[in-house]
């Protein structure tokens, strides 16, 4: 018989600390109106001073546990989606490990940019499907406004920071319908961030280079068109009309990205799932935060289609089709 898996629980994770289009006019030559207008954007949740990517993962996750009645021990294995982690190594996944007690369990993270979430549920349903694993917790965390040049408008205007998490169980019944993950690295100049580690630190020169460089505009287009394609390609894999979907969970980047997959889809507004208002671009976090808030609130039920897409540095994006 088939193996599929099945969200077993969700659960979100956010700093307490709110900075809002205003607060940044106060610092840098932008407008609530600009910001609003060219992105949705009224305000983002912004990590504490030593709070950090695990911080937020760990909230998450115990809620995604708790909302799944999984224990620590039945965890085989978790994956992190983040671009931003606590450290070099360990993982962000073994530090999660350890705080959460499911030590043993194998743990590693996924670098997939904004895609981070998409990429690791997927790797973790494939896993699932396979019969290696039976219950994985998924995190996207990031603390992307650490990595921010607060004095670039182009760019600081953009993130925020936040963790959202879901428990995966093994069931005879779907779940995950299908999955699809695309890269493209030769767009690497258009979203980067140029530090790493052997291409050297730079700890000499303040902040040398630890910041996110963009070509917005650019980066607009190539999501639109590239997020176009990915949900036609999950519909037609699973045979399915896009009138058959119940929800969008994409990726909340841009009010105008999300609004023009809408259109692609024939769905209403009412039936996308927006927190970028809220939120800003949390990367990797963003599409299980959304998940999780439309599952809290209600408006999302069992047995509902969803379509979860992202796109991100690198480039990469990708989708998931979901009976709930
Ligand atoms: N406040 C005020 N003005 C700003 C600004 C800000 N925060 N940021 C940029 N501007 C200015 C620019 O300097 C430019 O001025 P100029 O015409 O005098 O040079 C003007 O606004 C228009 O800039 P442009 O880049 O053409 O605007 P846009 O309509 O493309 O919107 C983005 C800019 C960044 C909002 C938009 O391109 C975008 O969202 N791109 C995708 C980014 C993204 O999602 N990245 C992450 C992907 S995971």
């Amino acid at each position: 018989m088939a193996v599929y898996s099945r969200i077993a629980g969700t659960g979100s994770g956010l700093p307490e600390k709110i900075l809002t289009n205003k607060d940044l006019e106060q610092f840098v030559e932008t407008s609530d109106e600009w910001i609003a207008s060219r992105t949705g954007i009224r305000q983002r949740h912004v990590a504490a001073e030593g709070e950090t990517t695990c911080d937020l993962a760990e909230r998450a996750a115990r809620a995604a546990m708790e909302a799944a009645g999984v224990t620590a021990a039945e965890l085989d294995m978790i994956v992190v989606g983040t671009t931003t982690p606590d450290l070099i190594f360990p993982s962000t996944a073994c530090l999660l490990q350890h705080r959460l007690g499911a030590n043993g369990c194998a743990a590693f993270d996924v670098n997939a940019a904004c895609s981070g979430f998409i990429y690791a549920l997927s790797v973790a349903d494939n896993f699932i499907r396979a019969g290696n694993a039976k219950t994985v917790l998924v995190v996207g965390a990031e603390t992307l406004t650490r990595m921010l040049d607060w004095s670039d408008r182009n760019t600081c205007v953009l993130f925020g920071d936040g963790a959202g998490a879901v428990v995966l169980k093994a069931d005879t019944e779907a779940g995950i319908l299908s999955t699809h993950l695309h890269a493209d690295g030769g767009k690497k100049e258009l979203l980067y961030n140029p530090v790493g580690v052997s291409v050297g630190f730079k700890p000499e020169e303040k902040n040398a280079g630890v910041r996110v460089l963009m070509t917005g505009n650019e980066v607009f287009k190539h999501a639109v068109k590239a997020l176009d394609a990915v949900v036609d390609e999950t519909l037609e894999a699973n045979g399915l009309q896009k009138s058959d979907l119940d929800w969008l969970i994409p990726h909340q980047a841009n009010l105008r990205i999300i609004e023009a997959t809408a259109k692609r889809l024939d769905m209403p507004m009412d039936r996308v799932i927006v927190t970028v208002h809220k939120h800003g671009n949390t990367s990797s976090g963003s599409v299980p935060l959304a998940l999780d808030e439309a599952v809290r609130s209600g408006k999302i039920q069992r047995g509902q289609l969803l379509l979860l897409e992202a796109f991100g540095g690198g480039f990469t994006w990708g989708s998931a089709l979901i009976r709930y």
